[in-house]
């Protein structure tokens, strides 16, 4: 951090923002290995074995392809591998991100159909439902939800969404963003039946960005066949066929790769499952905190919230960036800005990745003492009541 803040500072910056998160040493050391040939054999195993191990974390066993790109490029990846200019496809608007990908899908020509949220709970069920059920025709040929959106701490029910598909018995995609919430919340692609799943590295992945992911099904493979929006880059047919030998079809981030090799590794280690419940753990002792300073959880339904971040409410009148700068300034931490219509009205406190209960206290109590110096009005004992629900369930 010295390099690029002015004047030194002591102790490590609390990087506490949704992602990018904190890359654990041991990954970080892997990636300063040496480069070394992308079409050579010791690649070659690597790759092999990275394509194998990331299907576990998927739950899935079909195909997961990496590109050497940010989150948004798998998103467009999922798009234009499996539909057709003017296909009417059913998307979720549950938050920034949500939009930015609703955006993306009427650049490239896709007609989609919104279905809005206030941003203060996940995907709406019952209306994804109905407006399924009035598809006779069965126009939408997907159905798109962000899992977890990044930019209201909220997470959808993928289980229900689909669910509501097999009601209907609508023949559309399922399309899930899990870039904020794979290997943070538990998510099952062939059990939820999700046709592509979309990932990013910088996250639950624990390493910097940089990679994303499309996890894909034999309906979604079969539909690539005929889908008609120009792709070249993003085509998962070249991508697969060279994957077969652990290769890619252009110049992988190899040091990435090697990063990625570990961080797997490390969440192989601990056992999805715990990672899950640290990270649902993490969340509570935050609301806790949040509760006890008499502030508001942006997330409004108990059933959403999520546990790889919290987006906090301001008092009104009240300037979450004002309150960021301040922690920023005095105490060397980054929170999550709001975005969209909450600009300046939460502050988000990432709890994922590479993660415990001390980060999670020192980042409570950065925030608790924000509060003071920034004249933010709240209740003291926010960090007590984090440590007292950690400490009875250590
Ligand atoms: C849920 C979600 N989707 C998509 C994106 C976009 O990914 P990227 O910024 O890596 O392109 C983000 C980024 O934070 C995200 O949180």
């Amino acid at each position: 951090m010295s390099t690029i803040q002015s004047g030194h500072q002591t102790g490590r910056h609390f990087l506490q923002i949704p992602g990018p998160t904190n890359v654990p040493d041991r990954v970080l050391r892997a990636i300063e290995a040496p480069t070394i040939d992308h079409r050579g054999p010791d690649f070659g195993r690597l790759g092999k074995r990275l394509l194998e191990n990331l299907r576990t974390i998927f739950k899935t066993t079909g195909p997961v392809v990496i590109y050497p790109a940010s989150g948004t490029g798998a998103w467009e990846a999922a798009l234009v591998n499996t539909l057709s200019p003017g296909d009417a496809v059913l998307m979720c608007q549950t938050g920034w991100f949500a939009t930015l990908w609703r955006e993306m899908a009427d650049r490239l020509g896709l007609l989609p159909t919104i279905i809005e949220t206030d941003w203060r709970r996940g995907a709406d069920v019952d209306a994804i439902s109905s407006a399924l059920a009035a598809d006779r025709n069965h126009r939408f040929k997907a159905v798109c939800v962000v899992h977890n959106e990044t930019s209201t701490g909220c997470t959808s029910r993928v289980d229900e969404v689909r669910h509501a598909m097999d009601q209907a018995g609508h023949p559309a995609l399922l399309m899930v963003d899990t870039i904020s919430s794979l290997a943070s919340i538990d998510y099952r692609h062939d059990e939820w039946r999700v046709d592509v799943t979309v990932a990013g590295s910088q996250k639950g992945l624990m390493l910097p960005p940089g990679l994303s992911f499309n996890a894909i099904s034999a309906k979604a493979l079969a539909t690539a066949e005929t889908a008609k929006l120009p792709r070249s880059y993003w085509d998962w047919r070249a991508m697969l066929k060279a994957n077969e030998t652990g290769f890619f079809p252009y110049t992988p981030g190899t040091n990435l790769l090697y990063g990625l090799d570990t961080a797997v590794g490390m969440l192989l280690d601990e056992g999805l499952d715990n990672v899950f419940a640290r990270h649902d753990r993490h969340a509570e002792a935050t609301r806790r905190a949040v509760r006890t300073w008499g502030l508001e959880v942006q997330c409004l339904d108990p059933r959403h919230y999520s546990s790889s971040l919290t987006a906090v409410r301001v008092p009104e009148g009240h300037s979450a960036d004002e309150l960021r700068a301040v922690i920023l300034g005095k105490f060397n931490m980054s929170l999550g800005n709001g975005l969209g219509i909450l600009k300046d009205r939460v502050f988000r406190i990432g709890h994922l990745g590479d993660f415990n209960d001390l980060s999670l206290i020192g980042t409570l109590g950065g925030v608790e003492m924000g509060l003071r110096v920034a004249g933010v009005p709240h209740q003291t004992g926010g960090v007590q009541a984090a440590m007292d629900f950690l400490s009875g369930n250590a």
